[in-house]
């Protein structure tokens, strides 16, 4: 499972560049399998990108990656089953389904895995299927769907789901007439995968508005993109600059999408400049508490950012409420941030009070799920003393060797495979 081992105390200053978005890749690959040749540049070297292609090679496609560029050649794909072993590790195999609808008018999978952050049931996705037409049977642990034929239908989600609206997209794309998402998410990486779907031949407007258009073509051509960079990464690195009153420089981001999770580290204290493609972060030598913070949809502060800031807000002066209104138990993270020295009170899973203390100090604590472990690292860095983070496995699911970065900009951090 691997694990981190970190010395506090050190400030982070330097220099990093960000990579590609693990959350605009992933869409990306899955919408790889409605088309003929894709080229994909800026693609993360992360397990979750391998485990995508592995579904993309047993569906039939012919795959290459290079660990920045993938070539995905789906002219040869003829499976429309979804592999067991991938999608329980995965929720993003999700995606898949809707392609496999849009190019076979079938499907059969697994009902899918991934972190832990509550129930993440899938019926938005499946009652889209069923307006688009297809008939869709749900057993204890496996959906299937068919469809005689798939027409373009007006969808309205009762909630921007991430995960529906890119499913819908993709389902939508090969599907004859016109469909409309109502009530659709408007996060980056939906702009990204229409960004992505149009250069292959696809008709996709208005991504990151909230309506959604797509009017079925028959069929995409070749395609050559490059993904959009990882704003969650650039959010963490930054939180690392702040928690360890560092100066860093992120270059490769795109402002308005971490505009949310900068703007909430200018409030506490921190110093932002912005530049072309760049910003720097100047942390104070304390950050000041936010008195009360929610994550939401995009724009609002990303749930993604949540245990990061929570590390932050841990060491900041003065008291926060965090009103996790996107999953229902996104705390996996507070027991180990406790056990750090953290003072958290976890109300119900999604309300958390915290007051700030002015030093954590070390401990062995556990990663259970991506963003969480990030967290706990970022605690560490902070800390009196030696953290050991185990479970690096989690991490590694969405940070591309998140320790080298970190060691680059100063940090006392080893990363011990076992
Ligand atoms: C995507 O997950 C991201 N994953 C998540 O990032 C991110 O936290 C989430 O969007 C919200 O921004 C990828 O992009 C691969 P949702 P997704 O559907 O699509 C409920 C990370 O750390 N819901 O927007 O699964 C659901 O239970 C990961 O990188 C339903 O009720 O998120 C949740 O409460 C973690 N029914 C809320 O919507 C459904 O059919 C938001 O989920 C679907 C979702």
């Amino acid at each position: 499972m691997g694990e981190y081992h970190i010395i506090g105390g050190r400030r982070l200053c330097g220099e990093v560049v960000i990579g590609g978005s693990k959350n605009a890749a992933l869409p990306i690959l899955a919408a790889a399998a409605l088309g003929r040749r894709s080229v994909i540049h800026n693609c993360p070297k992360i397990s979750d990108v391998e485990c995508t292609l592995e579904i993309l090679e047993i569906l039939g496609c012919d795959v290459s990656y290079d660990g920045r560029t993938v070539v995905v050649d789906a002219r040869g794909m003829a499976s429309h089953a979804l592999p067991k072993e991938q999608m329980t590790k995965m929720r993003s195999s999700m995606l898949f389904t809707g392609a496999l609808l849009s190019r076979f008018g079938q499907f059969s999978a697994h009902n899918p895995g991934g972190c832990e952050l509550g129930k993440r049931p899938i019926n938005l996705h499946l009652n889209a299927f069923r307006s688009l037409g297809a008939k869709v049977t749900e057993g204890e642990q496996e959906f299937f769907a068919t469809a005689d034929r798939l027409e373009g239908c007006k969808i309205c989600l009762d909630f921007p789901s991430v995960g529906a609206t890119q499913n819908i997209m993709l389902a939508a794309t090969l599907t004859q007439g016109v469909t409309t998402i109502k009530n659709a998410a408007k996060e980056p990486e939906i702009i990204d995968l229409q960004n992505f779907l149009v250069a292959a031949g696809a008709k996709v407007t208005g991504a990151g508005t909230g309506t959604v258009v797509i009017e079925g073509v028959d069929e995409l051509r070749d395609v050559e993109y490059s993904v959009m960079p990882d704003r969650i990464v650039a959010g963490t690195y930054l939180a690392a600059a702040a928690i360890t009153r560092g100066s860093v420089r992120l270059k490769n981001v795109v402002h308005g999408d971490i505009r949310p999770i900068f703007e909430k580290f200018s409030e506490m204290g921190a110093a932002v400049t912005l530049e072309e493609g760049a910003i720097c972060l100047a942390a104070p030598d304390r950050l000041k508490g936010l008195g009360y913070l929610a994550t939401n949809p995009h724009p609002a502060f990303p749930t993604d950012m949540q245990p990061q800031i929570m590390a932050l807000l841990a060491t900041a002066r003065g008291n926060c409420t965090i009103d996790e209104a996107v999953f229902e138990s996104r705390d996996k993270h507070v027991s180990e941030l406790v056990k750090m020295g953290a003072q958290i009170e976890n109300c119900n899973g999604s309300i958390f009070h915290i007051e700030g203390v002015a030093q954590l100090h070390g401990a062995t604590v556990y990663a259970k799920d991506l963003r969480g472990g990030a967290a706990l690292i970022l605690a560490g860095l902070a800390a009196q003393g030696k953290t050991v983070v185990k479970d690096a496995v989690y991490v590694e699911r969405g940070y591309e060797a998140m320790h080298n970065d970190l060691q680059a900009l100063g940090a006392d951090i080893k990363f011990i495979s076992s």
